[in-house]
């Protein structure tokens, strides 16, 4: 009884914990073979869940112009775009007087944010190019991160002694080696030295439950594509006085109270940043992902993640691979692991896992190049493997597998360089579209 007990509790642990839209895939091999495609790259970019695919057509079988009509049709879309910001407020723990602005995704949040900060930016030197970039059309100082998070945190403060900052703003999770800064003690650092606090969270919120109010965090940036949500939405949550001083993101209907040929009257935010018709599919599906999300169970998403994530570093160590870390006494991560294949090329192994195997991961440096230069990856890249609710144990052992033919046969077909990024040569798989011919 206790054994069968044991090995139904192993078993529910590698299977998926939640429904993806289309779970099972078929993609063609080189070798004219097809599998099921083993998407280990959730970190880029995660296919909707079932749940929030099924709010999004609802949605838009009653789809009317949103903000902007008296028919019924538009109201019920209107009154489906404001529910949304509702429960993406309440799911992050946003404060009674935070604004939740709609908007295309991290990078879109972060490059408003940088145009409403009143004054100069600091940030680690580990961050994802969304959340350095932004802060380079104003003042702004690099914190470059210590061999511990103590070390890190002793360092972002005598940064902000010697030179006080409006804002600080940092990686909820890092989208390399999936360490997440320990986001409270920042808070409490930035506030004491007359900072806000801004967190990239677009690799954080599909693992972890945001709490604004508790942690200290003043402003929050999300990405849709990353959160089972892949309709084109993100969002920006956070404090409003900022974000009515600033200049409006998107100039145009809908964020005016009022225009004459020689002036105009804006509107406060969130309509202020929102100017255009919103993109409904994208608030209804981030709102429908909070939701879906929240209802999984952060304390089981982390479990069922870590799980396969305990899993793989096991393989991988197994085959002499080990990933790259920032801080490797720190316990709090994200499924998310970098790392080199010996004697080959980052986007050969990833070329190599999907022509051979159906294997998806991302080869490269993840729009974070000075990181992944910090890591050594500057000429090679880095392989990066992350898991997400839909992902198994089976997912996992088929990539340990693979990794183990290559570095034991090597590949089975031959790969050139093509424009600078290494593909199968030749590639017989069919890539056409198939889904709008
Ligand atoms: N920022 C995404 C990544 O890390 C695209 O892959």
């Amino acid at each position: 009884m206790e054994l069968v007990t044991t090995a139904r509790r192993l078993a529910s642990r590698t299977a998926p914990l939640a429904l993806l839209a289309d779970s099972v895939t078929e993609v063609p091999l080189v070798d004219g073979s097809s599998t099921r495609f083993v998407n280990l790259d959730y970190a880029a970019s995660a296919p909707p869940l079932a749940e929030v695919h099924d709010v999004v057509t609802t949605s838009l079988a009653h789809y009317a112009s949103i903000h902007r009509g008296q028919s019924y049709l538009s109201r019920v879309s209107t009154a489906t775009y404001e529910r949304a910001r509702e429960i993406v407020a309440e799911s992050s723990g946003a404060r009674a007087d935070d604004v939740v602005i709609f908007t295309r995704n991290t990078t879109d949040s972060l490059n408003l944010l940088a145009s409403a900060v009143p004054g100069r930016v600091v940030h680690f030197d580990i961050e994802h190019h969304a959340n350095l970039l932004p802060w380079r059309a104003g003042d702004y100082g690099v914190v470059p991160v210590q061999s511990t998070v103590d070390g890190t945190l002793l360092a972002l403060e005598h940064e902000l002694e010697r030179r006080p900052a409006a804002l600080v703003s940092v990686t909820g999770a890092s989208n390399v080696t999936g360490e997440c800064p320990p986001l409270g003690r920042i808070a409490e650092i930035a506030h004491r030295r007359g900072a806000r606090l801004a967190v990239d969270g677009a690799q954080l919120a599909p693992h972890r439950a945001i709490d604004l109010r508790a942690t200290g965090i003043d402003y929050f940036a999300c990405s849709g594509h990353k959160l089972y949500a892949p309709y084109g939405g993100g969002a920006l949550i956070g404090r409003r006085d900022w974000l009515d001083d600033a200049i409006p993101h998107q100039r145009g209907g809908g964020a005016v109270v009022n225009v004459t040929i020689d002036d105009v009257e804006w509107k406060p935010s969130p309509a202020r940043h929102e100017g255009g018709t919103p993109n409904l599919a994208g608030a209804v599906s981030l709102g429908a992902a909070f939701r879906a999300l929240g209802r999984l169970g952060f304390d089981a998403i982390r479990e069922h993640e870590m799980s396969l994530y305990g899993r793989l570093l096991a393989g991988l160590r197994a085959l002499g691979i080990n990933v790259a870390r920032l801080w490797p006494e720190h316990d709090d991560l994200v499924a998310v692991a970098s790392f080199n294949v010996p004697g080959y090329r980052a986007d050969m192994v990833a070329a190599y896992l999907s022509a051979e195997h159906g294997i998806g991961v991302r080869g490269g440096r993840f729009c974070a190049h000075p990181l992944l230069d910090r890591l050594g990856f500057a000429q090679a890249g880095a392989v990066r493997a992350s898991i997400g609710v839909g992902t198994s144990g089976e997912d996992v052992d088929a990539i340990i597998a693979a990794l183990d033919q290559l570095l034991h046969r090597g590949p089975s077909w031959r790969y050139a360089s093509v424009d600078g990024y290494t593909s199968p040569a030749p590639d017989p798989r069919p890539c056409t579209d198939r889904i709008l011919s």
